[in-house]
């Protein structure tokens, strides 16, 4: 009988040849002056999908010089970008056993420096970051407008290069997360108090990506349910903002958590027990039960029957992971045709090299 997890589910019209999802992944591998595609990524991502994954997003984008929040990170934030970028979706659909590409669209807001981003980091508001040590600028009401312009040709520029989709990046405490979130957002305006007028940016990116891409352009987010920190986002808060992006014409969701200065992020180290795999699982499970569009759960899934449980069971319609990938493009695959029971990755985190992501257990 064919596994739950090798059945195919749709994002909005997109059909997905299985239920894995590579979660977004900086590599370190872009040109680190401009964003530009380097040939390593070409290389890493004709490996992801010749391991048959269903939907590969990549490192998170910036969309303006001012969002940039690493060294090597790609970029999608002006026009010359494209032809790279087309040859990154290229090497996706041509190596493809069926695989999809999505790019996720990113802003670092305040979790950067001066020295990665050119300028004081920007923010919802003026709150200092203990973690990079920055206070940032408030953003006026014009410089929000600004941003979700920045935010809708990006997305416009990832369809141009070939992309079947875009992930809006709205977790881990990166500018549209730190908008959502109570703690980093203090604003007295339309864009800031109930989780409605803080989610309000977000709701304008996706009017605006409709409006330039079309209705039916795939788009979906990675949203923070909890930034794991005193006064900020709630679950019940998450979920409220969930039902207004569906709302709003979002195609589905990947529920993640934390933020820097949490000190707790999204990249739990550690290997954990099998019933505790899926550490942000309960969360997605919440909210999917209020949703109709797919919902994607994330967090330390490392074997193959936890995965299939977390789908057949309904917690979850599809299971996204990022290290294991690190580990091995291949890993799905071999779950298909070699029956692997489980992921080698330990979780040690020893992957993050700013020279370009490799596992070091191998
Ligand atoms: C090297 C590395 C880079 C990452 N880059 C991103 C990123 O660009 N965007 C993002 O949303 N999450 C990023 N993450 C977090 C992962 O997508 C994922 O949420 C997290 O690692 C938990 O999944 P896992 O236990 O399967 O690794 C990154 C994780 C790692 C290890
Ligand atoms: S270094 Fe290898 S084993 Fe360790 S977390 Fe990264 S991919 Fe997994």
């Amino acid at each position: 009988m064919t596994s739950c997890l090798f059945t195919s589910i749709n994002i909005g019209r997109l059909r997905l040849i299985n239920r894995f999802v590579r979660s977004a992944t900086h590599d370190y591998l872009a040109d680190d002056q401009q964003g530009f595609i380097r040939p390593a990524q070409l290389e890493l991502y004709r490996h992801l999908a010749e391991g048959e994954i269903g939907l590969i997003i990549t490192g998170h984008a910036y969309v303006h010089p001012s969002g940039k929040a690493s060294p090597r990170q790609i970029a999608v934030d002006d026009d010359r970008k494209i032809p790279g970028l087309a040859r990154l979706a290229e090497a996706v659909h041509q190596s493809s056993r069926g695989s999809l590409v999505f790019m996720q669209i990113s802003h670092a807001g305040r979790q950067t420096s001066p020295a990665l981003c050119g300028q004081q980091p920007l923010a919802p508001s003026a709150v200092y970051d203990p973690v990079s040590r920055v206070l940032p600028r408030e953003l006026t009401v014009e410089e929000i407008y600004q941003v979700i312009e920045w935010f809708v040709k990006a997305a416009g520029r990832a369809r141009q290069a070939g992309f079947d989709g875009v992930q809006l990046h709205a977790g881990h405490g990166y500018l549209l997360s730190s908008f959502i979130s109570p703690h980093t957002n203090r604003r007295l305006d339309d864009w800031g108090g109930s989780s409605e007028n803080r989610s309000r940016i977000i709701r304008e990116i996706i009017a605006g990506i409709r409006q330039t891409c079309g209705p039916e352009f795939p788009l979906i987010i990675k949203m923070n349910a909890t930034d794991h920190l005193p006064g900020g986002l709630t679950l019940e808060e998450a979920a409220n903002i969930a039902i207004s992006l569906e709302q709003a014409g979002l195609q589905a969701i990947e529920i993640s958590g934390g933020m820097n200065e949490a000190g707790l992020g999204s990249v739990w180290p550690g290997l954990r027990a099998e019933e505790e795999e899926g550490y942000f699982v309960p969360l997605a499970a919440s909210i999917k039960k209020i949703l109709k569009i797919p919902v994607i759960g994330l967090g330390g899934i490392r074997t193959y029957r936890v995965a299939e449980k977390l789908v057949a069971s309904g917690q979850v319609d599809l299971i996204s992971m990022s290290r294991p990938f690190i580990n091995h493009p291949g890993l799905v695959k071999d779950f298909r045709t070699r029956h692997l029971e489980k992921s080698p990755c330990l979780s040690c985190n020893k992957c993050f090299n700013p020279r370009g992501i490799s596992c070091r257990q191998k």
